[in-house]
């Protein structure tokens, strides 16, 4: 790979925005259970005044899960997250997760004022495919059809033909390689294989990969099998091929509670980030959850199993971005916009047919 090609300058920025998020979130705020109370009735009072509902992810925190759940909001993997803010009469979306989401929420409805704890809450995926270099690399392919993870830029999902979520990558994917069409898939390498090992299309890959995920050893999910022999192994497909190998069941984190809670076994090994255990948990009460390790023998653990954006979320940041204010609230060019509109709108419309989402 040289300096000049359009992945490794993916590669360069993802490194240089994870050091500055790992460097913030290496000091957490502590709360006592006062102040925790107090900041979730201003929360509450403030998402009332504001026609505002609360959108937010499995890997946010505890905290923010029950309070989407308590004020009416919805707690969801990102398909259900952007289906839930394009279908919800308020006009005011606070989207607690990572950038590409609140930027899916403003895309599909371009009249609603989208607010986020913190416009700093990226995602490897979306640093890793810069939109100049992408669309470089859609030019020198352009007999394939574009389809690019949910993960991404406004600008990339313009560019592309498709966009997808984990939980519907292969179905979709499928649908086009059953037209026989060839394609061209960006940003995670290894969802993109995974994908390719299931539905045997001609795909192209881009060069990119989950910062969390890509943590996960097979090595250390296998010495963890023996200590739990009745344990099934749930995994995310962003993991790498050795890990989703050994899985029961492999699926967007919808999906992976889906599969606790249908699975007969007692125990389970859950390779994702560790806050999708609060509504594993909850959801699933009566089995056990141990999480996947993360670094084998002698490595180091960069992430162990939790994004360092999606941790950007607190309260804090959550009170103060009802204010507003530029810091806070997310824009796309109406443009740029309309054109990432229609891949989005087709993967809303495909998943409402696919019973799998
Ligand atoms: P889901 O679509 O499964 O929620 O995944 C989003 C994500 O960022 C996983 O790392
Ligand atoms: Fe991106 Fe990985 Fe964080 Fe998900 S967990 S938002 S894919 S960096």
């Amino acid at each position: 790979m040289s300096a000049s090609d359009p992945m490794q300058l993916g590669h360069m920025a993802a490194e240089a925005e994870m050091v500055k998020a790992f460097l913030r979130t290496k000091h957490p705020v502590e709360l006592s259970e006062a102040e925790i109370a107090d900041l979730k009735a201003r929360i509450t009072a403030r998402l009332r005044a504001e026609d505002a509902v609360l959108v937010a992810h499995y890997y946010t925190s505890p905290l923010v899960q029950a309070l989407a759940e308590e004020t009416g909001g919805c707690v969801s993997d990102s398909l259900q997250m952007a289906r839930f803010g394009h279908d919800h009469p308020a006009s005011t979306l606070v989207v607690a997760g990572v950038r590409f989401m609140g930027e899916t929420a403003k895309i599909l409805t371009p009249d609603k004022r989208v607010l986020m704890p913190t416009l700093e809450a990226t995602c490897s995926l979306d640093v890793g495919c810069p939109a100049g270099p992408f669309a470089e690399f859609c030019d020198q392919h352009p007999d394939r059809t574009v389809v690019v993870y949910a993960n991404t830029s406004a600008a990339v999902k313009a560019r592309s033909d498709w966009v997808v979520t984990s939980s519907i990558a292969l179905a979709v994917v499928e649908h086009l390689a059953a037209r026989g069409e060839k394609v061209l898939w960006a940003p995670d390498k290894y969802l993109g294989s995974w994908v390719q090992r299931q539905t045997g299309a001609d795909m192209l890959l881009w060069d990119g990969a989950c910062i969390v995920h890509e943590e996960f050893k097979a090595k250390g999910i296998e010495d963890l099998r023996r200590v739990y022999p009745d344990a099934a192994v749930l995994v995310h497909p962003e993991s790498p091929a050795p890990v989703i190998a050994l899985a029961d069941a492999v699926g967007s984190t919808t999906q992976i509670i889906d599969a606790a809670r249908r699975l007969p076994n007692p125990q389970f090994i859950v390779a994702t980030d560790q806050g999708i255990f609060y509504q594993l948990q909850r959801q699933v009460p009566d089995k056990e959850f141990i999480i996947a390790p993360t670094a084998g023998e002698g490595a180091t653990c960069r992430s162990c199993a939790h994004c360092p954006w999606m941790a950007m979320n607190e309260l804090e940041a959550l009170l103060k971005c009802l204010d507003g204010g530029p810091a806070h609230e997310i824009e796309v060019d109406r443009e740029l916009g309309a054109r990432a509109m229609l891949p989005l709108q087709r993967m809303v419309a495909f998943s409402r047919e696919h019973a799998r989402s």
